[in-house]
């Protein structure tokens, strides 16, 4: 075989390594599977003195990233890179010089993805982004592709590998989130910065770009609804747990009267849910289609590896296109879909309200949710005097009723405090 792909490299760090292994394990069998060689050309990377331990000659590193992407001797770019501005420059050169762009930047995708799109097809090139969402889980593909000739109704996925971890500790534990966090940084599962991670962005991010596929419209992530999972309380998961239900975060993405709602946000789903038992730091994505029914997608949602593993089944693909000079399926010709508020949201709601232990006090809680339509559906006391506690389950309720509720009760001489309000999704699995 003597046709040889020449692949640009920008980054070689925890991905960019996989990425360059897997090229080199498989060197054979993706020859064959590809109908060419893959020959890494060229690697941008900030430091070109460290010694990576990766079968590249040294010559191949240079500190020049846009070198790469515009080198004669590239015919394929991957980047792995990393943030928004950089990487964003040069894989809008490489587009534009023609070149297909293979990338794992679920920020850059989640907030430029249609317009890159336009570019590739502009380019008359691919655009491939696999390892985007969920790492190694093939879930970008199914969307586009497979579900093609479908209806997809709702997606709903545990997309952050890090707090799943944490909450799983947490679960089993009964460990707190702030000692659960600072041994899953000790133990490297966790950023010394996790406000992306914690905080719900990177999975906002990647709940973008499934919506945007799932329901063929345009999600930004800033589009997405977001909630951390800063303030979720031993407290919440065990009674979580009493109730039949595990605590997760997760990104639902569903369609509903031709709108488009979008949220992450800690969730109590069903311990009977599949979701529900994707523990440490997997990830899992659940869709729900008119015609196919239910599927579920598991598996490692980050590593060098794994998520290498995704590239380079991209690379192949693209490849393969570049090989035969036609590009894949494009985006489809979407229209841009409403965005469902979400005070319009319809769910229900767990409450926690530290609350005075005197006679009465019930009384006003429940007048208090009636006067904004929110029904209760369960509650109890926990603890007494000082400690005195109200549970509350509601039934289905407008997100903007219980809100004004909640500020109703915060301003009730009856509550000391609302410690938690958090959704319930049990119509997410009936
Ligand atoms: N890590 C995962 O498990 C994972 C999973 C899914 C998706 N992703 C995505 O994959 C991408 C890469 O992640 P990563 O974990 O591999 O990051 P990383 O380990 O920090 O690697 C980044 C690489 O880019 C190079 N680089 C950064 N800025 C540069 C510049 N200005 N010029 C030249 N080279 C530069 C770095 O060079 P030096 O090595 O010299 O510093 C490094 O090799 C990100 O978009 C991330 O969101 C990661």
């Amino acid at each position: 075989m003597d046709r040889v792909i020449r692949i640009g490299l920008l980054g070689c760090g925890t991905v960019g390594a996989g990425v360059v292994t897997i090229l080199d394990r498989e060197a054979d069998d993706l020859a064959a599977r590809t109908g060419a060689r893959l020959q890494v050309t060229r690697v941008a990377v900030r430091d070109t003195t460290i010694d990576r331990g990766l079968p590249l000659p040294a010559e191949v590193f240079t500190d020049d990233p846009m070198a790469v992407v515009e080198a004669d001797d590239v015919d394929l770019v991957v980047e792995v890179i990393g943030g928004r501005d950089l990487a964003g420059t040069l894989v809008r050169r490489a587009l534009e010089l023609g070149k297909p762009v293979v990338t794992a930047n679920k920020e850059l995708i989640a907030h430029e993805g249609p317009e890159l799109a336009e570019a590739a097809r502009a380019g008359g090139v691919d655009l491939a982004y696999e390892a985007a969402v969920a790492g190694a889980i093939p879930i970008i593909k199914p969307l586009k592709e497979s579900l093609a000739g479908d209806r997809v109704t709702r997606v709903v996925g545990i997309l952050n590998g890090t707090t799943n971890y944490i909450l799983t500790r947490m679960t089993e534990e009964g460990a707190a989130y702030a000692d659960v966090l600072s041994e899953a940084q000790a133990l490297g599962f966790a950023e010394a910065d996790p406000t992306s991670d914690v905080g719900g962005h990177d999975a906002a991010s990647k709940a973008a770009i499934i919506a945007s596929l799932a329901f063929d419209t345009t999600v930004h992530a800033a589009d997405v609804f977001r909630e951390g999972i800063e303030q979720v309380s031993a407290t919440d998961i065990e009674v979580a747990s009493r109730l039949g239900y595990v605590i997760k975060l997760l990104g639902i993405a569903s369609e509903i009267d031709d709108e488009v709602a979008v949220r992450v946000h800690p969730t109590f789903l069903p311990k009977a849910h599949p979701l529900a038992g994707v523990r440490e730091s997997f990830n899992a994505v659940y869709v729900e289609a008119e015609a196919a029914g239910e599927l579920m997608f598991y598996g490692r949602g980050a590593g060098g590896m794994p998520t290498g593993s995704a590239i380079v089944g991209d690379v192949i693909d693209v490849a393969r296109n570049l090989l035969q000079q036609a590009p894949g399926p494009f985006p489809s010709s979407h229209r841009r879909k409403r965005l469902r508020p979400i005070e319009d949201l319809q769910t229900q709601y767990y409450v926690l309200l530290d609350v005075e232990d005197e006679p009465g006090v019930l009384a006003e809680v429940a007048r208090t949710f009636g006067d904004h339509t929110v029904s209760i559906a369960q509650v109890w006391q926990e603890g007494s005097g000082d400690t005195a506690q109200l549970v509350l389950i509601t039934h289905r309720a407008r997100e903007g009723d219980l809100r004004t509720c909640v500020d109703a009760l915060e301003a009730s001489s009856a509550v000391r405090k609302v410690t938690s309000v958090l959704r319930v999704e049990s119509e997410v699995w009936e």
